[in-house]
């Protein structure tokens, strides 16, 4: 029996939840020509929902989806090697003829083919020898979209990973091919909000007004927990929605911490679901991941460290140098707080989401809260 709590990748409508208003957005968009940024903390499901809507797009409309996750990439030259790899294998079927015909629109680099030892899946790989070429060659990519008489949606993943390239005009030089395409939309995802919002809202950047934002939010408690409910009930288990509830409550219904719980309740093959079970499964959890956890704590400092606990205990906290919280914790000084909060959200263990500061890993937080 399959584990219907996904907790890698996507396998399909039937194992997601929700995400109806939010893939409707990024339909009219994709219908209508408009680029959207797709922003929200980690692991609350961005990749999950551009796959989804990848899958409606195929079904609904004309316009071919193309996903790239540019997270391995670390300069122009491997970015433009992964959106020409992206482009072709999913918009063409890979043979000889197609690659024949990509290679016409290549004049100084030479795809090559190889094709997996065990699937037979045929994949292209992009080679360059100097940056002129890699220039062309994104050109040449841009080119070749233009003048196909198709559709596209690109959907680029950890789109700020851009900033990271060493070379320094890169937002200008595709913000450049980007608005000269009629026929192609992207979606730009990431989770360094700061740095997209940046990228996208400040005058004098290249991609400003390029593109709307989309801030992903949670998904709805309701929805979730009849999600839940199902999945369990049509596998022959109870669970009752007391226990739901308590579950997305000791999750703050963070999508991959639900789906990981339930994954787990699941996988224990108790037929009726007690808060008892709900429990002894977290915490084992919890314990599993005690090294990660005390490797966190050698790398901060003891000041850090405690802030972190104080925020994990307080569930959140919206003014960390109040006295209250100071005084609450036994903190102290507001400005020692301030900076400890300021580097453990440069760090990504704190994260900031409607005027409140959170731990960003929810395991972490209750492991901090009964353990740290
Ligand atoms: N709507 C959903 N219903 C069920 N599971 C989901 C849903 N959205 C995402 N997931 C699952 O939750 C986990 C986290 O989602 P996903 O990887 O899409 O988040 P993300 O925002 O892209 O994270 P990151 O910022 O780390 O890239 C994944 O295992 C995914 O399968
Ligand atoms: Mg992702």
């Amino acid at each position: 029996m399959k584990n219907p709590f996904i907790i890698s990748g996507y396998a399909g409508a039937e194992y997601f939840c929700d995400r109806e208003k939010e893939s409707e957005r990024l339909l009219q968009a994709a219908k209508n020509g408009r680029n959207i940024v797709l922003a929200s903390i980690r692991r609350l499901g961005k990749t999950g929902l551009i796959k989804f809507f990848h899958e409606i797009l195929k079904k609904e409309t004309d316009i071919i989806p193309v996903y790239l996750d540019i997270m391995p990439t670390v300069d122009l030259s491997s970015f433009t090697s992964l959106l020409a790899k992206s482009v072709f294998e999913q918009t063409s079927n890979i043979s000889i003829r197609t690659i024949n015909k990509i290679k016409k629109w290549f004049s100084s680099v030479t795809p090559v083919i190889s094709y997996d030892a065990f699937t037979g899946q045929p994949s292209l790989e992009f080679k360059f020898l100097s940056s002129g070429q890699v220039k062309q060659t994104l050109e040449e990519i841009f080119n070749y979209l233009k003048n196909d008489k198709r559709r596209f949606l690109i959907s680029i993943d950890e789109f700020q990973q851009i900033a990271f390239y060493p070379e320094k005009n890169i937002e200008a030089i595709l913000r450049s091919h980007i608005q000269n395409l009629n026929n192609v939309t992207f979606i730009f995802s990431g989770s360094k909000k700061h740095i997209l919002i940046e990228m996208f809202t400040k005058e004098n950047k290249p991609f400003f007004q390029s593109s709307e934002f989309m801030d992903l939010g949670f998904i709805d408690k309701e929805k979730y927990s009849s999600f839940i409910h199902n999945k369990f009930s049509l596998n022959g288990r109870t669970i009752s929605n007391e226990n739901i509830d308590y579950i997305l409550k000791q999750t703050r219904t963070h999508t991959y911490y639900v789906q990981f719980l339930c994954n787990v309740i699941f996988s224990s093959a108790k037929r009726v679901i007690q808060k008892n079970d709900i429990d002894l499964i977290l915490n084992q959890i919890l314990l599993n991941n005690e090294t990660i956890y005390h490797s966190y704590r050698n790398l901060l400092t003891k000041n850090q460290w405690i802030v972190l606990k104080a925020i994990a205990i307080n569930g959140g906290v919206e003014e960390p140098s109040s006295s209250n919280f100071l005084k609450k914790y036994n903190l102290s000084s507001p400005s020692s707080v301030i900076l400890a909060v300021n580097s453990l959200i440069d760090k990504e263990l704190l994260y900031e989401e409607n005027n409140k500061i959170y731990v960003s890993d929810q395991f972490f937080a209750l492991w901090l809260k009964y353990y740290g």
